[in-house]
């Protein structure tokens, strides 16, 4: 487990990534080609233009996902991406061949995320192939009636008794209430909208405790100005 719980944002909006970097608490950032397809990204040389662009926005790690789902084809395509830029993290789904392939690119150097991972076994097999970290999706398994946030329960279970280094990235996640269960339960990345992190900073009695702060400051500055 990691000592610092860390804030990925996960989205492909330069104009999102830019916002959350500017709160001064992002660590990264998780792409995904439903995600770059919102932005309209397309094409070989537009995608990897903006994964570059990604990357001299945030100082912290950037999941580009691989499209291809054959050993060979992610293998290329995970070479091509990681190349790009040393804080590009390749993004493989949790399939055979994607197995073998974050087994292939541990032994390369070359960090992995291994996506779509919804059961505590499909997290035990990435661990084995080395991944440097583990998606489970918790707020697609909610969508099912099924306990997302207990997955990260069990994979932190299972990590923490044979000390696998592979770090859990809570992803799906859809409001902050998620954020602050995978904080207690040891998650080591939450990967977020930006809506779910800017709502951590709401609560309405800080609202209503600074306006009064603020009155009473003006009310005592009043008082003064009328003794001069
Ligand atoms: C991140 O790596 C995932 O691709 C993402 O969190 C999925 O979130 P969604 O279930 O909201 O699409």
């Amino acid at each position: 487990m990691t000592y610092n719980m860390k804030f990925f944002i996960d989205t492909a909006s330069l104009a999102q990534i830019r916002e959350a970097h500017e709160l001064g608490v992002l660590d990264g950032v998780t792409t995904n080609p439903s995600l770059m397809a919102k932005e309209g990204i397309s094409g070989e040389q537009r995608v990897q233009q903006h994964y570059i662009d990604i990357c001299n926005t945030v100082d912290g790690d950037v999941s580009a996902e691989v499209i291809s789902t054959d050993f060979t084809g992610i293998v290329t395509e995970g070479e091509r991406l990681a190349a790009l830029h040393p804080n590009i993290v390749v993004k493989v789904p949790m399939i055979k061949e994607g197995v073998k392939a974050i087994k292939y690119f541990t032994g390369k150097g070359i960090k992995t995320n291994c996506t779509l991972v919804f059961g505590a076994g499909q997290a035990l097999l990435a661990a084995k192939a080395g991944a440097t970290y583990v998606s489970p999706f918790i707020g697609r398994l909610d969508d099912i009636s099924q306990d997302g946030v207990q997955l990260i329960a069990q994979i932190r279970r299972i990590y923490d008794n044979y000390g696998m280094s592979t770090q859990i990235l809570a992803a799906s996640i859809r409001h902050p209430l998620h954020i602050v269960q995978c904080a207690e339960l040891g998650a080591d990345v939450a990967t977020c909208p930006l809506s779910a992190i800017t709502a951590l900073f709401n609560h309405p009695l800080t609202d209503s405790g600074l306006e009064k702060f603020l009155a009473d400051h003006k009310k005592a500055q009043a008082a003064t100005e009328k003794v001069k």
